[in-house]
């Protein structure tokens, strides 16, 4: 047996199945990831004009010094993540999903890409919140959703010309989204999908069931996914079967890693 055809057994006799993703599995629906700065400067060259890396830029305190520029950045990839339809892979995930006793997904995406594809929102655990949700830059007023909300940016000039502002006390809004050295995220929403994903996972245990993770287009540089994906691997004595076309290694105890971008791998999987 190849060793693909070993991890599509593996994936076809386990009945549960836990999903991990980071931002290259949106890239076959044609969003950019954010490998390395080069990588980010070619989603935004204008950060590379303006001297400013992904850690750099997307730090909450452009909320306060400059939130023309802060919502050119995040609007920009609201309206861009809104737009994008997700690719074939997530519905064959899905479908192979549905065919399981348990499932869930976990992802440092942002972009709301699996709801839009159909996975059950009690069932995705996004540990860097969404850019559908917005919260106060000051107030403690909760969490609410950006449905509605559109954000009018001169790309010339990457300055948002609007932005969303808190309706309890009229300060700056901003996405409900974990960024770097960030201490004012409310984290309540992911916290409670971090609730059931902990509870997915107890149900696991208890009904014994033989799980399989699957991950997907994680990188090297912010590695959450990666490693949440091998700790739970190894706790739970489950296989990791990691599709990626760069960063493909995996320790062969815990898995199998493959060359391929999203679609062609879930394909070659699922086959
Ligand atoms: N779509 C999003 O929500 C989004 C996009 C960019 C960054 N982010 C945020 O930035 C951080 C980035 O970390 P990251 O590891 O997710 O992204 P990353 O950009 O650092 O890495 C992307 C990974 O995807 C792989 N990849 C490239 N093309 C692929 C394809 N066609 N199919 C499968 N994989 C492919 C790359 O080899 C790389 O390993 C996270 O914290 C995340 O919250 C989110
Ligand atoms: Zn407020």
């Amino acid at each position: 047996m190849s060793t693909y055809e070993e991890a599509a057994k593996a994936l076809k006799d386990a009945d549960a199945l836990l999903i991990t993703a980071g931002a290259g599995m949106g890239v076959d629906s044609g969003l950019p990831d954010f490998r390395g700065n080069e990588g980010f400067w070619r989603a935004y060259p204008v950060a590379k004009r303006l001297g400013l890396s992904f850690v750099e830029l997307a730090n909450p305190r452009w909320f306060d010094e400059d939130p023309s520029l802060a919502w050119a950045f995040y609007g920009h990839r609201l309206h861009l993540y809104r737009e994008t339809e997700p690719h074939k892979g997530f519905k064959m995930l899905l479908d192979c999903a549905k065919g399981k006793d348990e499932w869930f997904v976990f992802t440092s995406n942002v972009d709301g890409q699996f709801q839009k594809a159909g996975f059950d929102e009690d069932r995705v655990y996004e540990c860097h919140g969404s850019i559908h949700h917005l919260q106060c830059t000051v107030c403690s007023s909760g969490i609410w959703s950006a449905e509605g909300v559109e954000i009018s940016i001169d790309m010339e000039s990457f300055k948002a010309l609007k932005w969303p502002k808190c309706k309890e006390c009229g300060s700056t809004a901003r996405p409900n989204i974990l960024m770097f050295g960030d201490w004012g995220w409310d984290s309540a929403r992911s916290d409670d999908q971090e609730e059931r994903f902990d509870d997915f996972l107890q149900r696991c245990i208890v009904k014994k069931l033989k799980l399989v993770v699957v991950e997907i287009g994680a990188g090297t540089a912010v590695p959450t996914v990666r490693i949440t994906g091998e700790k739970i691997a190894s706790i739970y004595g489950a296989k990791l079967i990691r599709i990626n076309p760069r960063d493909f290694y995996i320790d062969s105890n815990i898995g199998w890693g493959f060359s391929f971008g999203a679609v062609d791998g879930i394909r070659k999987l699922l086959l």
